[in-house]
């Protein structure tokens, strides 16, 4: 596959997000497929791989994912990119040993689940009431300390962004990002290009709606599934937002591709430093959604449908505040 630069960490151009395997998407599946989804990945040319500390089921407990990509990549280490997460909100009782050694001890735990002695990006999951400059402090020491080769933040705006990357550079900006989520567009992703900052969209596929696979017939999961409060995926939304996904149908049949495929290849074409982490519990889409990197639009193809998709209205907005 494709490379492309997050900062100075190379990267397939389409990664993993490995969340749903432990998280956030119903029933997980049985460990041992879940280690075979993620070398299957990898076999197909994935070399970067997404998880988090609070990635475990309903966000009880602690590292359920970390343990799932340790074991799946343990001995392919130095050939892939790890990035995983640090939650301030479970980082409380830690505070009296002050930022750094909060932060390093975290890291410290996450580096033991994934059965590794460094993490290529580690992100702040969350900003909520921490101070940026001094989690970007720390991070400066650990990479001198050859913890981690570079650092992210998740769901920013640019001004944090500015605060961070003035004290420690940053490797990369996770923030949702898809077709029907667009706010990063404005400041966020220019200001990343100007930094040679890598942006990595999460829930680049506005999580499955934008496959074409979601009717509002579609039941979600009751246990930990959060399609059942993402905005674009109320029953009245997915109505309103069928002319956009008829649209992606449209354009990957005449590309001999799938909308989820298009609704990547778009993000690819448009940005130079966006690398997409889709998230699939089914081997077969993982590879699906990776296969957007050979999914080219020319330039016609790529004016055409942004174009059509800004005279779309999009029923339902996240956004980069809340949860
Ligand atoms: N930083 C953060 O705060 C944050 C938040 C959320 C997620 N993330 C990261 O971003 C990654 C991706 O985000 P996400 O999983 O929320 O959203 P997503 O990739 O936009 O969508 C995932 C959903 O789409 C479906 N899907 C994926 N590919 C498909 C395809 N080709 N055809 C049909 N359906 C498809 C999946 O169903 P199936 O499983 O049935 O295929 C799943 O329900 C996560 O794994 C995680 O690593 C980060």
């Amino acid at each position: 596959m494709k490379t492309r630069m997050l900062r100075d960490i190379v990267v397939s151009e389409v990664g993993m997000g490995c969340m749903a395997l432990s998280h956030g998407y119903g029933k997980i599946p049985p460990e041992t497929y879940s280690i075979e989804a993620i070398r299957n990945a990898y076999d197909h040319g994935c070399n970067f791989f997404d998880t988090a500390e609070v990635y475990s089921p309903n966000l009880a407990g602690i590292g359920h994912n970390e343990l799932i990509v340790g074991k799946a990549l343990k001995d392919i280490r130095k050939n892939v990119v790890i990035a995983t997460k640090l939650m301030p909100s479970r980082m409380g009782s830690l505070f009296g040993g002050g930022m750094y050694k909060t932060v390093k001890d975290h890291l410290l735990a996450s580096l033991d689940r994934l059965q590794t002695d460094y993490v290529d990006i580690y992100y702040l999951h969350r900003t909520h009431g921490v101070s940026v400059e001094k989690v970007a402090e720390a991070m400066g020491r650990l990479i001198d300390e050859g913890l981690i080769r570079g650092w992210g933040l998740s769901q920013v705006d640019v001004d944090v962004i500015d605060r961070a990357q003035r004290i420690t550079p940053l490797a990369a900006i996770q923030n949702i990002y898809s077709m029907v989520e667009r706010d990063s567009e404005a400041e966020i992703i220019p200001y990343c290009i100007e930094n040679n900052i890598g942006f990595v969209p999460f829930s680049p596929i506005a999580s499955g709606l934008l496959s074409g696979k979601i009717t509002p017939q579609t039941q979600f999961e009751r246990n930990d599934d959060v399609r059942n409060w993402v905005p674009q995926l109320s029953r009245a939304n997915i109505a309103g937002n069928q002319p956009i996904v008829e649209m992606l149908k449209e354009i990957a049949q005449k590309k001999d591709a799938t909308p989820a495929q298009i609704s990547l290849a778009w993000m690819l074409h448009k940005y130079p430093n966006v690398v997409p982490i889709p998230g699939s519990k089914n081997k077969e889409r993982i590879v699906e959604n990776l296969n957007s990197s050979d999914v080219e639009l020319t330039d016609e193809e790529f004016t055409a449908l942004e174009e059509s998709l800004n005279a779309l209205k999009v029923y339902g907005h996240r956004g980069l505040g809340g949860f």
